[in-house]
């Protein structure tokens, strides 16, 4: 049903070029049908920590591990053929040291085949990725909003609205690029903040409630087709997705009650053998 390997996979020369060329495109993915759904029209796919809270209902993106990224990566890189797949680092994998770092990314791209990570953090991260990066680990920073920081940042707050931040951000920009990162997600980013840091960058930025002037763009699939009710001013519901299934199941629960479900043509024969 899914990769039947004729396709060439994007590679990370691929997305890097596209800086100035044109937007880079890309979504979350965590399962293997989804994957095999967004493939045609991404440049890359993130197996995000979001995960935690869209698929197992957590409050926070604090309480997933290792091993459950690893799974849903390993379901990713089954269902796509031609994007770039990138696996989300989760909190406690990558903080304690370059080395624990290393253990675990390495895990990431050996068991799964993804060709990068991603972290969350900025200079105080540095030192983690040109470790990662010297030993072929490519890297994806994550700067601005930081949902595995909800407690140090006080919720889920726009970032770089007064000077101080704006001054850290651009710091933090320049610290991943200067690590080796070959990109670096913005998220929950003031507009013209977005906007200064992917000019000053040489790498890649994609942009997730930051700017339309980002070098690409990432959303939560489940956000931009509406699954959950949601008031994110960042999101643009392009389907509203939640309300076919309600449709649908309240439907089938109405058949089954009136027993219109299975019907003649879902039912077997008996066929008696001659
Ligand atoms: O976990 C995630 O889905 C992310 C993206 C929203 C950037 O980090």
């Amino acid at each position: 049903m899914y990769a039947d390997n004729k396709i060439r996979r994007n590679t990370l020369r691929d997305i890097i070029k596209l800086k100035g060329e044109r937007p880079v495109v890309s979504l979350t993915a965590y399962t293997a049908p989804m994957a095999s759904q967004l493939d045609q029209y991404v440049d890359f796919l993130l197996v995000g920590d979001s995960l935690a809270m869209v698929l197992y209902g957590m409050e926070s993106t604090i309480g997933v591990t290792l091993d459950t990224m690893i799974e849903h990566t390993k379901a990713v890189m089954r269902g796509s053929q031609k994007a770039l797949v990138v696996m989300d680092m989760p909190f406690g994998s990558f903080e304690e040291s370059k080395e624990q770092a290393f253990q675990n990314a390495s895990r990431a791209l050996r068991e799964t085949g993804c060709a990068a990570i991603k972290l969350e953090g900025g200079a105080a991260m540095a030192e983690t990725i040109k470790f990662l990066v010297e030993r072929n680990i490519p890297v994806m920073a994550h700067i601005g909003l930081r949902p595995q920081a909800v407690h140090v940042m006080g919720g889920y707050r726009t970032q770089g609205r007064n000077q101080e931040e704006r001054s850290l951000m651009i710091e933090d920009a320049y610290a991943v690029q200067a690590a080796g990162a070959f990109s670096v997600v913005l998220e929950g980013v003031a507009e013209t903040l977005a906007v200064e840091i992917t000019k000053k960058l040489d790498i890649i930025t994609i942009g997730i409630g930051a700017s339309a002037e980002c070098d690409g763009q990432i959303l939560v699939v489940e956000d931009m087709l509406g699954y959950f009710p949601s008031n994110a001013k960042f999101v643009k519901r392009y389907a509203e997705v939640g309300q076919i299934i309600d449709g649908a199941i309240k439907q089938y629960a109405g058949d089954v009650k009136a027993r219109d479900f299975p019907a003649k043509e879902h039912t077997y024969g008996f066929k008696p053998k001659s």
